[in-house]
């Protein structure tokens, strides 16, 4: 029995790439059955080509030749690139039942009204989500390695004697006790000085995103953001109707003296100089000094995203630029994503004094707040001493699988790509030096449950990139040589 769906997994389409017909018709058939058999209903939007064509692995021009063929054949209406809409009545229809009129008007379908904002982010063509089963997918930390048996103890602890204020509504900014643990923990590991009033606790680093446009930006203020960058994350400061202005990043990250030729008038600048998605690269000193002189001449603000700011694996990690900045320009995200896991879900925000009071306005009107518990355990688990020591015992780990992938890498690919290094973080990227199909390679390795994004799916502007994100965190060192052999046989064959 055919599945029914009203978010059609376009994913699920199955091409034999082998087979002798063309990819662009075998996208064409199963799409055009999907809707005649009703899987894909009637009115429903079609997703972006650049979406559908980086689901699945095949060029955009594949995608578009699909689309207009279906709007030739009178399957969807609408303009390929302007919102395409299956058919309120298909071909197969419109043979006239008996007795009907055959020239019975066709009633043309009417586009239901959503918000311009929405519009404009299911244009975006977002990446897909990581597989964190999968070998070599980025992001991801040992989750074999968590420290189980410390968290049970102080959960069970916890849970035996947590104070009656904390089982109940609890501070919109967060826990005290692990706004004052994130506060210490900035200060010593980062260098960022800071007090616990300037610390707010949400849920899960976009919270962090969307509190900060709320506070920062108006409708129609300009961001500029990384290009390529994650835009899944970016896209939540949309929702405020900002306009988002990519910048193209190199291997050392934003540079501002692009800012002027981009956006003048920018109100916010978004930037992960530690370890950038997907470059992995690290911002020079110079260039992180010349950002916050661009933010503080042009009344800018400034938010750094430092995701992966617990693991260093060269020398001494550069200042963030919080810590860099004596004019109260930046609002540092930061999360437990990787120093403990992705599960938490717990992310935080140091915002200069004077910012403080809106954000704590904002936090309470919009409820960013995160679990109590949660933050009752991980302040414990902190004040304990027992985070410090996780990310202590698991930096030795990571460097070895740094160095692992990075050997392995120039012994089993080649020279056909620039590396990133693995001075910091959990992913290392590889940028081809010539264009090449990435989103097909990354796709393939899918089956062999290897994950390794292309990177011309986080690339925002027409000027392409391509490559791929290697993450290490999670693969066990024995995995990493097979995974990235498999990867390089696929390379060469693509
Ligand atoms: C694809 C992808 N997944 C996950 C992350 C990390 O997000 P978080 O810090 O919320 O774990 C990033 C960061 O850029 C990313 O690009």
């Amino acid at each position: 029995m055919p599945r029914h769906f009203n978010y059609p997994t376009w994913s699920s389409l199955s091409l034999d790439r082998s087979g002798s017909d063309p990819l662009h018709v075998q996208v064409f058939e199963q799409i055009r059955q999907a809707i005649v058999q009703g899987r894909i209903s009637k009115n429903s939007r079609l997703p972006p080509t650049r979406q559908l064509a980086a689901e699945l692995g095949v060029s955009r021009n594949t995608v578009v030749l699909v689309y207009e063929r279906l709007l030739a054949e009178g399957y969807v209406s609408g303009r390929v690139g302007a919102g395409t809409y299956i058919a309120a009545v298909l071909p197969e229809e419109r043979s006239a039942p008996a007795g009907a009129p055959s020239n019975a008007p066709v009633a043309a379908p009417v586009p239901r009204h959503i918000s311009r904002r929405a519009q404009a982010m299911s244009e975006l063509a977002l990446p897909p989500e990581r597989n964190a089963t999968f070998d070599l997918s980025p992001t991801v930390p040992a989750l074999d390695q968590l420290p189980f048996e410390q968290f049970a103890k102080v959960s069970s602890q916890y849970w035996r004697s947590a104070p009656a204020a904390e089982l109940g509504y609890g501070s919109p900014m967060g826990l005290p006790e692990l706004r004052q643990q994130i506060a210490d923990y900035v200060g010593e590991a980062h260098g960022i000085s800071c007090l616990p009033d300037q610390v707010l606790v949400v849920d899960g680093t976009t919270q962090g995103f969307v509190l900060a446009g709320q506070v920062l930006t108006d409708h129609g203020d300009r961001i500029i953001v990384e290009d390529p960058g994650y835009i899944t994350r970016l896209a939540a400061l949309m929702g405020f109707g900002a306009d988002l202005v990519p910048v193209p990043i190199d291997l050392q990250g934003l540079d501002s003296s692009r800012f002027d030729s981009h956006a003048p008038d920018a109100r916010l600048i978004v930037a992960s100089p530690t370890n950038q998605f997907p470059f992995g690269s690290t911002m020079p000193l110079e260039r992180r000094l010349s950002l916050l002189q661009w933010a503080h001449e042009r009344n800018a603000w400034v938010i750094e995203y430092d995701f992966n700011n617990a693991f260093h694996f060269r020398g001494r990690p550069l200042p963030p630029l919080a810590a860099l900045d004596h004019g109260g320009r930046v609002i540092y995200i930061g999360n437990f994503n990787r120093s403990i896991s992705p599960a938490l879900n717990l992310a935080y925000l140091v915002v200069p004094p004077d910012l403080a009071d809106a954000f704590a306005c904002a936090t309470q009107i919009f409820s960013f707040k995160a679990s109590m518990p949660t933050q009752g355990v991980v302040a414990d688990f902190m004040a304990s001493g027992q985070l410090a020591a996780h990310i202590r015992r698991m930096g030795v780990r990571y460097r070895e699988r740094a160095q692992l992938m990075e050997h392995c890498f120039r012994t089993l690919v080649g020279r056909d790509f620039e590396l990133s290094t693995t001075g910091s973080g959990l992913h290392l990227s590889a940028i081809s030096r010539t264009l090449i199909d990435d989103a097909a390679v990354s796709q393939a390795l899918l089956a062999h449950r290897i994950d390794v994004p292309a990177i011309s799916a986080y690339c925002l502007s027409e000027q392409v990139r391509t490559g791929f994100v290697f993450g290490f965190g999670n693969t066990p060192a024995e995995r990493i040589a097979p995974a990235l052999a498999l990867f390089g046989s696929a390379v060469a064959n693509a």
